[in-house]
Parts: C-alpha cells; structure tokens; sequence
C-alpha cells in the first residue's frame, strides 16, 4: 500500500504565516501592518496578499475593488444558510450582504468572512426595496416560481441586488412584488429546489461571469 498522504492529512498542515521574518516592514505602507500579527504569526482565513494586514487595512482595501451588485436573503425563520452566503458574497467582492426580517443570524458558516464584509439589516422588504431605488440598484429575485427567466440566459443587471428566500417558504410574495426581474436556476432532478446557500453561490458566479474582470481576481 502507498505511504503517500491523502487530502485529508494535507489539510492538518497549518494554514498561515509564522512571525515576520526580519527587519519589520517601514515606510508609506507600514501602517497597515498589525504589530500583533508581525510578532505572532498570521493564521486568519485570509488570501496571501492581506497577510499581517490590520482588518481595518483589509477592510478599505476591499471597498476599492468591490463589485456593485449585492445580495439579500430573506431572515424571517432564522435561515442558517446566510453564513455560506456571506462567505460567498465576500470571496466575490459584493458590496454589501443585506439581512431582511430577523436581525440574528447563525455566523458559523461565515467562517469569519462577516468581519471583512458589509453586511446591513433591513425589517422587512420594504426597506429593502427602498434602499436599492435610493442607490439605483435593479432588485433581481431569484426563484423557482412560475414566470421566472431562467438564469442561463438572463442578463443580471450590473447594479443589482440579487434577493433570495430561505428554506422552506421560499421568496415572500413581497419580495416577488419588489422584484423588476425573477431568475431561476435550472434544475434535472428530482427535488423542488436547491439550497438558497448553494443557489447565492451559482447566481453570484453568473454575476460575475457576467461583469467582473477575470485579470482582476487573486
Ligand atoms: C429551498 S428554496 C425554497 C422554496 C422553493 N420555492 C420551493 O418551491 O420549494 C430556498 C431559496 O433558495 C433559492 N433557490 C433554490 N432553488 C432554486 C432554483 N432552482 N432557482 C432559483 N432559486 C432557487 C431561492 O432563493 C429560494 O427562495
């Protein structure tokens, strides 16, 4: 039999950065090192480029390459599928992931993405509505309801809110309502639908398949 290691031992190597090695960092870009970080090592869920950055540094670095679309996820059950959307939303670069109904969300599949990515709060779908006609944004539902353009060959808006339900209601009739466009997402099987976490995941990479410069990404 093969002594050679299988994924399972490759991901027990430690991911990161042990202590900057050497003289530490001076000049213009200096203050976005973490003194901390420098000392200790960097062991965050972070890409390489932001290794020994402050959050801060992270943070504003991030607000001048994101893209302008958004997601929003309906939170009237306590849906536990917004961690894996905003772990999504971040490694996309969206502006912002919007909370609509219940203020608590389950963070675990976040993954501590949550901390590098805006994420706001609206009541209801009202203020949701609001907020993307203030900031000229289209507000795109996605679901598998009768009517909805399949996303295949939809063209998603560039400035756009991408709206999705939770797991078992599905879209509000509130949300349909504010809707100028409903995709869905092709299915061959035999279940109803997909996981929202799994259908925010497929309908952001159209997004950007769509719209984002592929010379940009890491
Ligand atoms: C599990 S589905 C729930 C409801 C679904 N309308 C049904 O008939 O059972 C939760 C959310 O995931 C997204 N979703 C799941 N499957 C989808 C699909 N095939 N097309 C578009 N969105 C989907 C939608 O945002 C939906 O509101």
């Amino acid at each position: 039999m093969s002594e050679e290691k299988g994924p399972t031992e490759w991901s027990a190597r430690e991911v990161g950065v042990g202590p900057w090695p050497g003289e530490w960092p001076t000049g213009p870009d200096a203050a976005r090192y973490d003194p901390e970080l420098l000392e200790h090592g960097d062991r965050r869920n972070v890409v390489d480029v932001y290794r020994y950055w402050r959050r801060e540094a992270i943070v504003a670095d991030l607000d001048s390459r994101r893209h302008p679309f958004h997601v929003a996820i309906e939170n009237f059950q306590h849906d536990h599928n917004i961690g894996t959307v905003v772990r999504t939303a971040n490694a996309f670069a969206a502006a912002a992931v919007h909370i609509v109904g219940r203020r608590r969300w389950n963070r675990r599949g976040a993954m501590v993405t949550d901390r590098y990515q805006h994420v706001h709060h609206h009541g209801d779908v009202g203020a949701l509505a609001a907020f993307a006609a203030e900031q000229g944004l289209a507000v795109v539902a996605v679901d598998n309801t009768p009517g909805a353009l399949p996303l295949e060959s939809a063209e998603l808006p560039r400035d756009c809110v991408l709206l999705f339900g939770q797991e078992g209601p599905g879209l509000s009739a509130e949300a349909q309502q504010a809707a100028s466009l409903v995709v869905s997402i092709a299915q061959f099987g035999s279940t109803r639908s997909i996981n929202a976490g799994v259908a925010a995941g497929i309908v952001m990479h159209s997004w950007i398949r769509q719209h984002a410069d592929p010379t940009q990404a890491w």
